[in-house]
């Protein structure tokens, strides 16, 4: 760390705020370049807080015009001010009202924290220290108050005013062009969850009768012209309401749930209470412009938000490192809720590929922390794969390892008794302790100890004896700042197969607590029985991703293309196959730089073969066997001395071998998997839809000439976005004839159409080819391209750094300069953006020699700048360490 940079927060160091806020008003006047907020503050001691300790309350970039204590306007020599800060000496001893004045300037915040203007609609973000943008105020998650909102603005530049809450009384201003409108919301929350917006919006209305027999109103507000794209989020909202009141009993508490697509948005999504914010991403969908997985991403996120109001707004957090208690959670009961709307070995499927790509990379590099961090420099940096995904995984694991009942009891208790709360890991695993009689102190390890463990399992048949023995070992490898680890708590859920295919029962278990068809491994090394068996087994474990953890079996490749063929759990045989070809491309990727021919088995071979031709089998199940790990997924498993264009070339040669080896079957699928139907996003077609295109790619790859004609056709022919995306990616990927006319096409349609011109960036961005730096390079002056836009940054540098693996990791080193100093413009803008897009550099240790140089300069080159915000100082420094 540089002598300069601040002090760390630390969860030791944890304390209850010395004042509490009980009610704040807040009277917001709108206007471009000077919105007027006056804050009324009720405060009073906290109980234990010695009388005369001062008040500090956080600001940032803050221009205070008034200030008064009680009424009474107060004095320089009872107060410090700065942008960032204010502090009243010696307060009052009993309860006081505070009236802060501040004036800010929406259209010049560029971070997109705080009160900002996106496409003219004035918004917030207030998640995770953006109130104090607004106000001064104890933004902690700890401080829990009641809100009343009035906002004011000209009618015509804001028709449309909403807060959180209930609306309670609206009108126009007499004798002047402006109207106003009162919000209350009765539950009280803390500063993070606080929204407004007033603009220019149409309204997509509906109504949802709760099983409490509450009435709520439903609305979506969008920019006018895109009414017809929200009747999927709408649908997804009703669905989600009733979910929760089925599986978790939790039911909406206001009259009105107000949702505001906006155009310029960090994340993906924000939970504000009764009235969340959203990356218009996720809510916008016609099936002209959003892809089959774009209207799963936003069946997804609609829901995420609308779980938050239980599991993060009336259960909220007591400090930011608890951030998975809410977020984990959430995930968890989003990926539950996609899993009953579709099919659930999908879902799961697709949930685990999205872990492994994202988080055990993030676990395995300079940027690993605990789901649960100790320490923290910038919050912002925190939203990662790890406090979401795997602080998902860890619900699941204690929902594995307590079993069903006792999970939802846990979850009813922790409901109950925390509601109305600011709280913590420990309280949240106490309840389920209590419903379940499980010792969970060595679970709790989930939490605390960074990286993946590695867990081996070497197994042995005794025939004579009709015995299995499993053994396990586990090994947590370091990360920084934890050397030594301990042996966690891990649910491995397992089945044993026998040579019909039938699911073998043992006589007896041995070795190991079993809850279900769950063992407990709780020792770094540990073997487990089973007895009275009559024939052979092969054993089948971690089924359904039971643990986070990178599995290491020494199953042969026959045993597991058995299980590929034969697993009664969907998972593991997706797994089973993806497993032998993993080994194949790794084998493949070192054997490119012998110049070795390509080598992959017949029995591979037949292996594809055989799931490309079964009807018996969902074509979504199918086309996720046949997706080949990406160029990072197998950059990932080599761990050390990557050379991305080795995996390059190998992964395409696999690819070639498979597409030429199994022509006739993928034709015959491809051509089988057509759709007259017109256009449904329902699971199932979407299913279909992505087996064909899985198909289309192989086409496109193959050696067959006529692939490219096929690509090509299929890319005119296509009536919907997914279609229309698959053709055009692979026409770029695979530098197809035809390639040119279909991206001119492709921009011609959808030039004025930001969210579709994005799928146009990432296609070229992503395109594994040399030419591709100076492409995304001439890109940025596009029309349609702004760094001001977030999602524009995403879809163009954001794919280039983190899915472009052999252009982005060039061995010249220009791709690394080209991000560093992209990201260190638009850290003058963004620094959050700036800080995500940096976060691609994590895995640069892994890099041979010569690329893990230039990637090192790259970082050290930043590293050396004076003014980086502290998003980015914090990322360059931890990827540095
Ligand atoms: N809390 C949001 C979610 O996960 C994410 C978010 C974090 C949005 C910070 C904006 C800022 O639902
Ligand atoms: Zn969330």
């Amino acid at each position: 760390m540089r002598p300069d940079s601040p002090a760390p927060v630390r969860l030791e160091e944890y304390r209850p705020p010395a004042y509490r806020i009980s009610t704040v008003d807040l009277d917001i006047r709108l206007a471009p370049r000077a919105a007027k907020v006056r804050a009324r503050l009720a405060l009073e001691r906290a109980p234990g807080t010695v009388p005369g300790t001062p008040l500090v309350l956080d600001g940032d970039e803050l221009r205070l015009t008034a200030l008064s204590l009680d009424g009474r306007a107060l004095a320089d020599t009872d107060c410090t001010i700065t942008p960032d800060r204010l502090e009243i000496a010696s307060p009052p001893a009993g309860p006081f009202t505070l009236e802060i004045e501040t004036v800010l300037d929406p259209d010049a915040n560029t971070k997109l924290m705080g009160l900002y203007r996106s496409n003219g609609t004035y918004c917030t973000q207030c998640e995770a220290e953006g109130f104090r943008r607004i106000t001064y105020f104890l933004d902690r998650p700890d401080c829990l108050a009641v809100y009343t909102t009035r906002i004011e603005a000209r009618v015509s530049e804001a028709p449309v005013l909403l807060g959180n809450g209930n609306p309670v009384e609206s009108g126009p201003v007499p004798g002047t062009d402006r109207h106003y409108a009162v919000w209350h919301d009765p539950h009280p929350k803390p500063a993070y969850l606080f929204a407004m917006v007033a603009g220019d919006l149409a309204c997509v209305r509906d109504s949802f009768r709760t099983c409490e027999g509450r009435d709520v109103a439903l609305n979506i507000y969008v920019e006018h012209g895109n009414e017809g794209a929200c009747g999927w989020a709408m649908d997804s909202l009703k669905r989600s309401m009733v979910w929760d009141e089925e599986v978790f009993g939790r039911a909406y508490d206001l009259d009105v749930f107000n949702i505001v697509a906006v155009s310029d948005f960090n994340m993906g999504a924000m939970e504000n209470k009764g009235l969340n914010i959203f990356n218009d991403k996720y809510v916008l969908a016609r099936p002209e412009t959003a892809t089959d997985q774009d209207y799963a991403g936003i069946e997804t996120v609609i829901a995420h938000e609308y779980f938050h109001n239980w599991t993060g707004n009336r259960i909220t957090c007591r400090d930011w490192f608890q951030l998975c208690l809410k977020e984990g959670l959430t995930v968890f009961r989003d990926q539950e809720f996609s899993a009953d709307m579709r099919s659930r070995a999908v879902k799961r499927i697709a949930d685990v590929r999205l872990l492994k790509s994202h988080q055990f990379p993030e676990d395995a590099g300079p940027l690993a922390h605990p789901v649960r961090p100790r320490l923290y420099h910038e919050i912002n940096n925190f939203y990662t794969a790890t406090v979401y995904e795997k602080g998902a995984e860890v619900v699941r694991m204690l929902k594995s390892l307590i079993g069903d009942a006792a999970f939802r009891a846990g979850m009813d208790l922790y409901f109950r008794r925390h509601d109305g709360e600011a709280t913590t890991i420990e309280a949240f695993l106490a309840c389920f302790q209590e419903a379940s009689g499980l010792d969970l102190d060595q679970f709790s390890l989930w939490y605390e100890q960074a990286g993946t463990p590695v867990l081996k399992v070497d197994s042995s048949y005794e025939n004579e004896a009709g015995r299995l023995t499993l053994t396990f070992r586990q090994h947590l490898p370091p990360s920084p700042g934890q050397s030594e680890k301990k042996p966690m708590h891990i649910p491995v859920r397992f089945g044993l197969m026998g040579a019909d295919g039938r699911e073998l029962v043992p006589g007896g278990v041995a070795g190991a607590e079993v809850t279900g068809d769950v063992l407990h491994i709780r020792s770094p090394q540990q073997t487990v029985v089973f007895s009275g068996l009559t024939e052979r087994a092969v054993p089948s474990v971690l089924r359904g991703f039971s643990a986070p953890v990178s599995l290491k079996t020494d199953l042969s490749e026959a045993d597991l293309l058995f299980l590929a063929a034969n697993d009664k759990d969907p998972f593991n045989r997706w797994e089973a196959l993806q497993s032998v070809v993993m080994t194949t491309l790794i084998a493949a990727t070192a054997g490119t730089a012998r110049q070795d021919p390509v080598a992959i088995s017949p029995a591979l071979i037949a292996a594809f073969a055989a799931n490309v031709a079964d009807d018996t089998l969902e074509p979504a199940f199918r086309a996720l066997c046949l997706h080949l790990p990406g160029e990072a997924d197998i950059a990932r498993e080599i761990g050390h001395n990557v050379d991305p264009d080795a995996i390059h070339a190998a992964r395409g040669a696999i690819r070639r071998a498979v597409a030429d080896d199994i022509a006739p079957e993928i034709l015959a699928t491809y051509e089988a998997m057509r759709d007259g139907a017109t256009f449904s996003p329902d699971a199932r077609s979407a299913g279909r839809r992505a087996l064909r295109n899985t198909l289309l790619d192989y086409l496109g790859h193959g050696s067959d000439p006529a692939g490219a004609a096929r690509v090509q056709a299929h890319f005119e022919a296509a009536d919907n976005m997914t279609d229309r995306f698959a053709a055009l990616t692979v026409l770029i990927h695979a530098d197809l004839p035809g390639r040119a006319e279909a991206l001119a096409a492709y921009e011609a349609r959808y030039h004025a159409v930001p969210l579709a011109m994005d799928k146009w960036f990432m296609a070229q961005a992503t395109a594994p080819s040399g030419a591709t730096l100076d492409r995304v390079r001439d890109l940025t002056g596009h029309p349609a391209f702004s760094p001001a836009n977030p999602n524009r940054v995403r879809a163009l540098v954001g794919a280039f750094a983190s899915g472009n693996q052999s252009q982005f990791n060039r061995p010249d080193g220009a791709g690394f300069t080209f991000v560093a100093d992209f990201a260190r413009d638009l850290d003058r803008r963004n620094p959050q953006a700036a800080a995500r897009m940096m976060s691609a550099f994590r895995s640069w240790r892994a890099l041979e020699p010569g690329r893990r140089a230039h990637a090192e300069a790259a970082l050290r080159h930043l590293a050396a700048e004076g003014d980086l915000s502290a998003d980015m100082r914090d990322i360059v420094e931890r990827c540095l360490q």
